[in-house]
């Protein structure tokens, strides 16, 4: 790859190592499949095939099957499997970050990028990357919040609006310097850990948002794999 010398690589890092429970399906939903291909080729392909990113590495449930029989061909070298999925999200992201340490310097690019976004596309990967060309810390995707907001009660009741004013909805990749996830991480109660940007966010530095697409959304109930497909046709021009 044009590695400049000293330039810092671009890493990803896709954690896949989750059931999919609210999903209800028996397979994991990273192996549903959509648009002709499992949810995960589409992710993993979007980031291989991106000329600015050096390597992938795939976090996988201990275990998995699936992924081994997938088609990863366009991928080359820069795909690597990594059987170290955790408990939760976070936990899987610390382990293979730690199984990857020795490809990865302390200054280089880590983009933690959610296997269950199949929709992400070149353009958000250029957005983040020219958006945070010149920062130390890093920041992630992200969507301004378009609904209004309620605060409820247990019984459903609206107690208060919320003013909407600066909030965002987190996406993914979240992209930070090797260095200053890790210690986020290795610093921050894992369990409580939802998103990279909020470990970091923890030691006080300040992520910065990054305007993503709407059609970067996670895919998580049943009915967003028709979603999902309908993105992909009409942004991809994929089957
Ligand atoms: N993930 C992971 N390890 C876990 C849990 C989740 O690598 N222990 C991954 C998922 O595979 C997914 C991403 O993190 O790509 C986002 O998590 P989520 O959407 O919550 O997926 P699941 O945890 O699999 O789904 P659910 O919460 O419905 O069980
Ligand atoms: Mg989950």
């Amino acid at each position: 790859m044009d590695q400049m010398p000293n330039q810092p690589k671009h890493v990803a890092l896709i954690p896949a190592a989750g059931s999919g429970s609210r999903m209800g399906s028996a397979t994991p939903k990273q192996y549903a499949p959509l648009a002709g291909r499992p949810l995960i080729e589409h992710a993993v392909h979007t980031l291989c095939r991106h000329p600015r990113i050096d390597q992938v590495f795939v976090v996988l449930a201990p275990g998995d099957r699936d992924f081994a029989a997938c088609d990863w061909r366009c991928c080359g070298d820069k795909l690597m499997p990594l059987y170290c999925g955790g408990e939760t999200r976070a936990a899987s992201v610390f382990n293979g970050l730690l199984a990857a340490n020795d490809a990865i310097d302390g200054n280089d690019w880590v983009l933690v990028h959610d296997a269950a976004r199949p929709c992400l596309t070149a353009a958000d990967i250029d957005r983040l990357l020219a958006a945070l060309k010149d920062s130390e810390v890093g920041g992630l995707l992200a969507v301004p919040v378009a609904d209004t907001l309620k605060r409820a009660n247990a019984e459903g009741e609206v107690l208060q609006t919320v003013a909407r004013e600066q909030l965002w909805r987190a996406q993914t990749p979240q992209m930070f310097r090797y260095r200053v996830l890790i210690e986020a991480l290795r610093r921050a109660d894992i369990a409580a850990v939802t998103d990279e940007a909020s470990a970091v966010e923890q030691t006080g530095a300040r992520p910065l948002l990054v305007g993503g697409s709407t059609g970067n959304f996670k895919v998580t109930y049943p009915e967003d794999l028709a979603l999902a497909e309908l993105v992909l046709q009409q942004f991809h021009g994929k089957r």
